[in-house]
């Protein structure tokens, strides 16, 4: 049996965390210290897994430039590009020419899990099935892919973002976390060249086998695809609920950022290299990118910034605001909830109602 090898999705647009993936991909945003892709290499070397591909569509340069061919990172790293959007069953078949593995995992590249993949593997080779999806409890599955499984694991029912008539109110949740063992029978199912969906077509298609397995756990699990999520990762990673290889503490401040002796930054502030935050200033439970400037007695709460963003003195930013990369928020202006502040732009503050 060959070491298993990993196909990693990073090809999404992440439009749910527009304005800042309009300047990079989901995975090349920054998690604390480095990029949130680096986690999963992360964890799949603690597994024993070196060899890896990344499956791209949007934005591939800036995952080329940063991760090269995967030496500094402790792993071989291969590229895949669709050459239009695959999905994401098509954007694992597209990988197909560089697996030689007997089998592989897959990961969409936005999940932050410990999960053992180790067990996972085990369960897979147990089973004999042809693809094993790791579950993960919820309260409130409506958002991701409902699984329902017989009592030897193997998969009932897939129902991908279930409507309420398909929810039975008490049941234990278990949605599929994104992380999969797929044998090359499971690939030799997905067209080449199409647009497929790996949740909505492919795992359908092997369940009705009676072929796909459930790998249910309590580890840790985050998908990163929205800015609660985005932000609660990071929460995540500095009060050490979850184990990774960035530095835990009550605030991250890259290299070369200064902070003024009167500003207050923290808790679960995780601040880029070259950021200034000046006197009378508090950042809290926020993300500012690299080179992002606080004003004089502003305020950052729950907010998310992008790269080089301007934030005027005693502005006030809190719970939810999304700032896209160099934009300015003038001083004295106030932005509350989910609002989303175009890259470039300039904030102005909402008109009062009435
Ligand atoms: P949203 O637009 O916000 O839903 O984000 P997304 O585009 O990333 O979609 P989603 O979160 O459903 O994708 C799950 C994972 O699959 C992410 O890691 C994506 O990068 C990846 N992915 C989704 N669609 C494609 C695709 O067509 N090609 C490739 N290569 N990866 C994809």
């Amino acid at each position: 049996m060959t070491a298993p090898q990993a196909v990693v999705l990073v090809g999404g647009e992440g439009t749910r965390l527009r304005p800042l993936t309009d300047t990079r991909p989901k995975p090349m945003m920054p998690l604390v210290d480095r990029p949130f892709v680096a986690h999963q290499l992360d964890h799949l070397r603690r597994h024993g897994v070196q060899d890896v591909v990344f499956s791209c569509g949007y934005r591939p340069d800036a995952l080329r430039e940063f991760f090269g061919d995967g030496e500094g990172h402790g792993v071989r790293l291969r590229y895949v590009v669709d050459p239009e959007p695959l999905g994401t069953a098509g954007a694992v078949r597209n990988a197909r020419d560089l697996i030689d593995a007997d089998r592989i995992l897959v990961f969409n590249g936005d999940i932050l899990t410990d999960l053992d993949l180790t067990a996972l593997v085990a369960q897979h080779e147990r089973t004999g099935a042809e693809g094993t999806v790791a579950l993960t409890p919820v309260d409130d599955p409506s958002a991701y892919g409902l699984v329902r499984l017989h009592d030897d694991r193997s998969v009932q029912e897939f129902l991908e973002k279930p409507s309420r008539e398909d929810l039975r109110p008490g049941e234990p949740y278990l949605i599929n976390a994104g992380t999969y063992v797929l044998e090359p029978a499971a690939l030799s199912r997905i067209p080449a060249g199409v647009k497929v969906s790996i949740e909505r077509q492919t795992f359908p298609l092997i369940a009705a086998e009676r072929a796909l397995y459930g790998f249910p756990s309590d580890a840790y699990w985050r998908d990163i695809g929205t800015p609660d999520s985005y932000l609660d990762a990071h929460m995540d990673v500095l009060s050490a609920a979850v184990g990774t290889n960035s530095p835990a503490g009550d605030a991250y401040l890259g290299p070369g950022t200064q902070v003024a002796d009167g500003a207050r930054v923290g808790p679960l502030a995780s601040l880029g290299p070259g950021c200034v935050v000046a006197d009378g200033a508090a950042v809290d439970r926020s993300v500012v990118g690299p080179g992002g400037r606080i004003g004089a007695r502003a305020s950052l709460r729950r907010a998310i910034l992008g790269e080089g963003v301007v934030v005027g003195e005693e502005a006030v930013l809190h719970d939810g605001v999304v700032v896209g990369d160099r934009a300015t928020v003038p001083a004295g202006v106030r932005l509350a909830g989910p609002v989303r502040v175009p890259t470039g732009s300039t904030a102005a503050e909402p008109a009062p109602a009435g």
